[in-house]
């Protein structure tokens, strides 16, 4: 198996040309020292390339994204446009490639645990939890109508959309050596939940050492942060999934750290941090790269089947995390870092880790 690679990069708008910087960095040592071998192809899609171009995803970026292994993506958005105009990119995406896994890890680094909002009894073991949303079907599928005195949207689920997403779920649980899938349904009102968690109680069947627990979503917010330590590898539909994920990444200190995948395995995915563009703070080169570091952490996991590097990955940023830190994780007793400093940091550690 050749393991040359073109990653597409959509850098996008505000700290995302930033953040990708610090991304591809990584993705270098990793072709430097490593048998991959990554080559880089400028796919810009957004708010600033709306504002040139008329679309927020020319079709020659279109062609670049389908034409490579996998795509890295910054953020999208600028405050000068109408909410959409540049993020409808990304549903674009999503929908053509039929990404229809939202993978999200959730992880507090133990150095980080001084800085989590919960009180530590809560933390107890600690953080640790994937959650893997179904991306493409329920209530986001976009089937509806707004009129002046109603309004409605359809939750659509279909069979095979819930086997494909709860089969993705056991299998990382397998992967990753967990011992329990959690699903977080609404079975006691919505029809849609119903067939879901049959469907999951089918897939189950098929992987015995897995222990599995239903949940209702309204507990579920509770538990994750009364006890977010009970949970390894949660699976949910699309409306859930993207409440409780963002709810999730409050808990690891800062939005920042946050990363995801969209993705279709054995075909082209898409890898960002979960934040947006974040015209505040944008340009003043204080942006927490993490985020972006850990999808690429991700890429190598879910794309290019290599468990090794992105543990490698995971590694060197709590190493770093030891020593430095951005603004929005700052410690007292460790030097703060720009979005740079922190990235080489990073690149440093892993350096000398594929070295070893
Ligand atoms: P945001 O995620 O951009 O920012 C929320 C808060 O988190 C801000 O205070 C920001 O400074 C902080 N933050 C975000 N990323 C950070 C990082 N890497 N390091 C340190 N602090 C960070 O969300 P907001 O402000 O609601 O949206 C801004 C724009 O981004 C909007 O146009 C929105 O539509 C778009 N957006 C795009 C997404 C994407 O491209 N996938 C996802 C979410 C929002
Ligand atoms: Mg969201």
């Amino acid at each position: 198996m050749s393991m040359k690679k073109i990653i597409a990069i959509t850098r996008g708008d505000g700290c995302g040309p930033e953040v990708v910087n610090e991304g591809i960095k990584i993705l270098k040592i990793v072709s430097d020292f490593t048998e991959f071998d990554f080559e880089f192809k400028e796919a810009p899609a957004g708010g600033e390339v709306w504002k040139k171009y008329g679309t927020n995803l020319p079709e020659q970026s279109f062609e670049t994204i389908k034409r490579s292994d996998a795509l890295l993506f910054g953020a999208i958005g600028l405050p000068d446009l109408a909410p959409g105009i540049a993020e409808s990119a990304i549903l674009n995406i999503r929908q053509d490639l039929d990404l229809y896994i939202n993978l999200r890890p959730v992880k507090l680094y133990h150095t980080l645990r001084e800085i989590c909002p919960l009180k530590d009894e809560f933390i107890g073991e600690g953080i640790d939890i994937t959650f893997v949303r179904e991306n493409t079907e329920g209530l986001y599928k976009n089937i509806g109508r707004l009129e002046e005195d109603s309004a409605e949207n359809l939750m659509l689920y279909t069979r095979e959309g819930c086997e494909r997403i709860i089969t993705f779920a056991f299998e990382y649980a397998k992967r990753k050596g967990h011992s329990k899938v959690t699903s977080v349904d609404k079975a006691n009102i919505l029809k849609p939940s119903q067939l879901w968690r049959k469907i999951f109680h089918e897939i189950s069947k098929s992987y015995s050492k897995i222990e599995i627990e239903d949940i209702y979503i309204d507990a579920f917010c509770q538990w994750l942060i009364r006890a977010p330590f009970k949970f390894q590898t949660v699976v949910t539909g699309n409306m859930f999934g993207d409440i409780i994920s963002d709810e999730a990444a409050f808990l690891i200190g800062s939005l920042g750290m946050a990363s995801s995948g969209n993705i279709h395995p054995g075909k082209i995915s898409m890898y960002e941090p979960i934040h947006g563009s974040a015209p505040d703070i944008a340009g003043k080169g204080i942006a927490n790269p993490i985020g972006t570091i850990l999808s690429v952490g991700l890429m190598m996991e879910e794309s290019f089947d290599s468990l090794e590097i992105g543990n490698e990955i995971d590694n060197a940023v709590e190493e770093a995390l030891q020593e430095g830190r951005t603004v929005d994780i700052k410690s007292k007793s460790l030097k703060t870092l720009s979005t740079i400093e922190m990235g080489d940091l990073i690149a440093n550690k892993l350096k000398s880790n594929l070295k070893a």
